[in-house]
């Protein structure tokens, strides 16, 4: 090709009148979109096998794609709507109001606007140079949110990372590192005091998965005992950390949870930052789903105590209802920021500046290149205010209640436990299940909500109490209303009757 012709293909590409236009047309669609599906026209998930779906993609790929060239030809355009469309069309659909599943929430349409200006004019962080807005932006939230914490102003430290699963094992690491002085450099020691890690055990898979990672093991977890709120118990936690000196192992953390992932369960922080105080180990508070509650006038004490917290993760993409992924880091005493990751890259980092390189993300975080995160909630605070993310709070867990109060109410619904916030883990017991066994009583509770799923009506998903199945709701669409929760009981007890002929 010559190289004229691959010049102006180039410019076409990078053509910002072409952009205003299909700026344009995306708003147009993705309006059009939530519209629809946040009146309950559209069914929440359309569900298909995903081989189907992959082939389709596929099929794109390999379509007769449109030359870029100046100007750009009008089905340039047409072509970029057809692949929006069908990208919105066979996506998940967070906004519909019948959407009850797992903790990942509708975000704020605006707040993906706002990442769009990250996404598009790309601001990688390793180094302030690379993403001086982005750097101010996590800088000032970091402060924020550090402070909403309860920190000491000027004595905590924080930054953004990609995702609650890779904030717990930073964490976690930093707590490793503390305890073994040398772990980083030597390794984690196979004799002598043998490093665990105490975790409640109903904390997502993340914390187990970071022990492994980490060089403890995964058998070395060892499961906090829990209170019959499912809560860890701390006087249990005393015991098990005085037995654990005596044994001659070494807790490098607690890992709290706010809250556990099962039920929704928040540990009661003040009483087990005593204990971790009296045996001096770390606590760590994963807040990635409830850190939100400091928001909220109502509900912040679920979280006392969690100033007390020696790190912190908390996950603005799940009840601060930003797009995936933004994730917080803190530390309550600065002085460990730098310790999870002790390595020197003197080509990266500049030591003739020492003080900027604070503002460095690389230097305390597992990425190089790092997305700037937090645009969305930068932008959503910043057009708000901080008070919409306690209402939002305070409505799905007013929902929770309300949803729980149904159950309560009806003879063939069964809440496995009371709410603690916006989860809630139930059983359908059709009169005809009443006196099943366990595995049958869990299998119906599978077929129901793959049946239900399927037919695009409402979205929840499987959990397991007790090692018998059961349904789960993350109330977490603000959207949602009573009669929607009401639907689903209904709708619960319509497919559960064909359900039940193919079960026997
Ligand atoms: C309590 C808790 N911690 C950690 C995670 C993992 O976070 P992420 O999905 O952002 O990696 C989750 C995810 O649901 C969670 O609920």
């Amino acid at each position: 090709m010559p190289a004229d012709t691959s010049a102006s293909r180039i410019a076409a590409l990078y053509n910002p009148e072409f952009l205003r236009e299909a700026g344009r047309r995306l708003g147009e669609l993705l309006a059009e979109h939530f519209r629809g599906v946040q009146n309950r026209e559209t069914s929440v998930l359309n569900w298909r096998h995903p081989a189907e779906n992959v082939a389709e993609a596929g099929m794109f790929l390999d379509m007769g794609t449109v030359q870029p060239a100046l100007p750009i030809p009008d089905e340039v355009g047409e072509r970029f709507a057809v692949l929006v469309r069908k990208a919105l069309e066979r996506g998940q659909n967070l906004h519909s109001p019948r959407y009850v599943g797992h903790q990942v929430p509708p975000p704020v349409p605006i707040a993906g606007l706002f990442d769009a200006v990250s996404a598009a004019t790309n601001q990688p962080m390793a180094i302030y140079e690379m993403g001086p807005w982005a750097t101010a932006i996590e800088t000032a939230l970091v402060e924020r949110l550090g402070a909403k914490l309860g920190y000491a102003k000027n004595g905590f430290a924080g930054f953004v990372t990609h995702g609650g699963s890779m904030a717990n094992l930073t964490a976690l690491l930093t707590a490793r590192n503390v305890a073994i002085g040398d772990a980083w450099e030597a390794g984690v020691p196979r004799q002598g005091r043998m490093p665990v890690l105490v975790a409640h055990g109903e904390s997502h898979y993340c914390i187990t998965r970071s022990a492994g990672i980490l060089g403890l093991g995964t058998r070395q977890v060892v499961k906090a005992a829990i209170d019959d709120r499912r809560r860890i118990d701390p006087a249990a936690l005393d015991a098990q950390l005085t037995t654990l000196k005596r044994e001659n192992r070494l807790p490098i953390a607690v890992a709290a949870s706010s809250c556990a992932t099962l039920i929704g369960a928040f540990d009661p922080l003040e009483a087990i930052a005593d204990v971790c105080e009296k045996h001096g180990v770390w606590l760590h508070v994963d807040a990635a789903h409830g850190g939100a509650v400091a928001f909220s006038e109502a509900h912040r004490h679920l979280i006392a105590g969690i100033e007390r917290a020696d790190s912190v993760v908390w996950d603005a993409h799940k009840m601060m209802h930003v797009p995936a992924l933004c994730t917080f880091v803190f530390y309550k005493n600065s002085a460990h920021r730098f310790e999870a990751f002790r390595q020197d890259a003197p080509y990266l980092f500049d030591p003739s500046d020492p003080g900027l390189s604070e503002y460095d993300s690389g230097l305390k975080t597992l990425e190089c290149t790092k997305r700037g995160a937090a645009f969305g909630l930068w932008g959503l605070w910043s057009l708000f205010g901080e008070s919409i993310f306690g209402d939002i709070v305070d409505a799905t867990f007013q929902l929770t209640r309300a949803f729980y109060g149904l159950l309560s109410d009806a003879e063939d619904f069964m809440p496995l436990h009371e709410p603690q916030c916006n989860i809630q883990v139930f059983r359908h017991v059709p009169e005809e299940l009443r006196a099943a066994p366990a595995d049958i009583l869990g299998r119906y509770q599978l077929e129901l909500r793959k049946d239900i799923v399927r037919s695009g009506t409402f979205y929840l998903v499987p959990s397991n109490k007790d090692g018998t199945a059961a349904l789960r709701c993350a109330i977490i669409n603000p959207l949602t209303t009573p009669t929607d929760l009401n639907d689903l009981l209904n709708e619960l007890r319509a497919r559960g009757r064909s359900v039940l002929s193919r079960l026997k």
